[in-house]
């Protein structure tokens, strides 16, 4: 394994920290928000301290530096996605990156003729504003089962493709890496299927860009979403690449300074793509610390950050089927999995299991973790999340296990 990755640990503060008399802080809770390292705390102090002042608007020395900083983060931000600045819309987070294209996009393109496909292992935030724009267009929402082994339906997909009803599908939104379950989705597939009806094809790649290379070309798609805070970078920077296709049919949603080209009594005019998704003061530090995490991401290597993510799913899978009583969710099949583990555990309910395991030190995250329309299909109330990230190690899983151990003692669970 690379070294550099190897040795990463040390490089995010945070996880020095005792807890719960002085037990190490085991964080396996990278799918909700992952920790940062040192030179994105840094590049955000910086910024802040040295360069702070508004973009596009001083003609100073301080509103030059920052003009060009923020442009330079967002270069380096959509490389990362191997896509260009002008490809790339900054937004808070996944969730508001998704809903840009459900208020700028589907609610002038939609009617009672169209369809919306999305998938029942959606994150709510690729599922509510679909189904919420249908409800104002008229269009029909669908959704694509999830297989007994926790895999998308594709035969499901295709039929609903390839409709008899006279309907025409317009849109496919589909999660690139399932936060509840770990599945890895064939999106190129995906895309391509949607792509041959004609219909623009949305990733959530909440999950996926933490932890593998992506290349936006190659996906095929018309948008990727993602949100900062989960690979490496500060809360509150997100945002998606979109296609130059879907780019030209987009409207704005948010209207005022920044976003206009010319504005009369009588009407405005808007500046060009993308600034014109661009209105008020953006998240300049936020903007240095993403790109900051990306650049840290790269010199980890891509390849070997997904690499390594394998090395600990398979070992995490393989400790916690051990483990009797434990039910494992999604496929037992490495392969088609990544970045996290989910479970139940025979009768106790999943926050008492987190519970007792914050009392080891370990945490992870427990209840419906966004998938309510998952979880209720499988019948599980709750279920428990541990999910990683470049620093989590195999010494976390073990403490997780004998954590789960304890549990099962509190439990009475033999
Ligand atoms: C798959 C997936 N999509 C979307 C989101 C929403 O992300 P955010 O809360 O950053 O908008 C999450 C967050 O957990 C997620 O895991």
């Amino acid at each position: 394994m690379n070294t550099q990755l190897q040795n990463c640990r040390a490089d995010f503060p945070i996880l020095s920290r005792e807890i719960h008399d002085q037990k190490p802080l085991v964080y396996l809770d990278s799918a909700a928000t992952s920790q940062k390292p040192k030179v994105v705390l840094d590049a955000i102090q910086e910024y802040y301290q040295l360069h702070n002042a508004n973009v596009h608007r001083g003609i100073h020395v301080l509103g030059d530096e920052s003009t060009h900083i923020f442009h330079e983060s967002r270069q380096r931000i959509a490389q990362f996605f191997g896509a260009t600045e002008n490809q790339l819309i900054l937004t808070r987070n996944t969730t508001e990156a998704l809903n840009l294209i459900a208020w700028g996009w589907a609610l002038d393109h939609l009617s009672e003729k169209d369809v919306v496909i999305t998938t029942e292992m959606e994150h709510h935030s690729n599922f509510v504003p679909w189904q919420e724009v249908c409800k104002r267009t008229g269009a029909k929402f669908e959704v694509v089962s999830v297989t007994q082994e926790g895999l998308l339906d594709l035969q499901d997909l295709s039929l609903k493709l390839h409709r008899k009803d006279g309907l025409r599908v317009k849109l496919v939104a589909v999660v690139h890496v399932s936060n509840a379950i770990g599945t890895r989705n064939p999106v190129e597939l995906i895309a391509k299927m949607a792509h041959e009806v004609g219909a623009m094809v949305v990733i959530d790649g909440a999950q996926s860009a933490p932890h593998l290379p992506i290349s936006f070309p190659s996906l095929g798609a018309d948008v990727f979403a993602f949100s900062g805070h989960k690979m490496l970078g500060p809360m509150g920077i997100g945002g998606m690449i979109v296609s130059q296709h879907m780019l030209e049919q987009m409207n704005p949603v948010l209207f005022g300074g920044g976003m206009i080209d010319e504005v009369t009594t009588d009407l405005t005019t808007y500046a060009d793509l993308p600034d014109r998704f661009i209105a008020g003061t953006p998240d300049v530090a936020g903007a240095v610390g993403l790109a900051k995490a990306c650049a840290y991401l790269t010199h980890l290597n891509m390849n070997d950050v997904e690499q390594y993510d394998r090395e600990l799913v398979v070992y995490t899978l393989e400790k916690i089927s051990a483990v009797e009583h434990v039910k494992i969710l999604g496929s037992l099949d490495s392969n088609k999995r990544v970045g996290s583990v989910a479970f139940l555990l025979d009768g106790v309910h999943a926050h008492d299991v987190a519970q007792v395991l914050d009392s080891e030190g370990v945490a992870v995250r427990s209840g419906h973790h966004c998938t309510m329309p998952l979880h209720r299909k499988f019948a599980w109330a709750a279920s428990t999340r541990a999910s990683f990230s470049v620093y989590s190690t195999k010494t976390d899983v073990d403490v997780l296990v004998s954590g789960l151990e304890k549990v099962k003692s509190v439990f009475n669970l033999g």
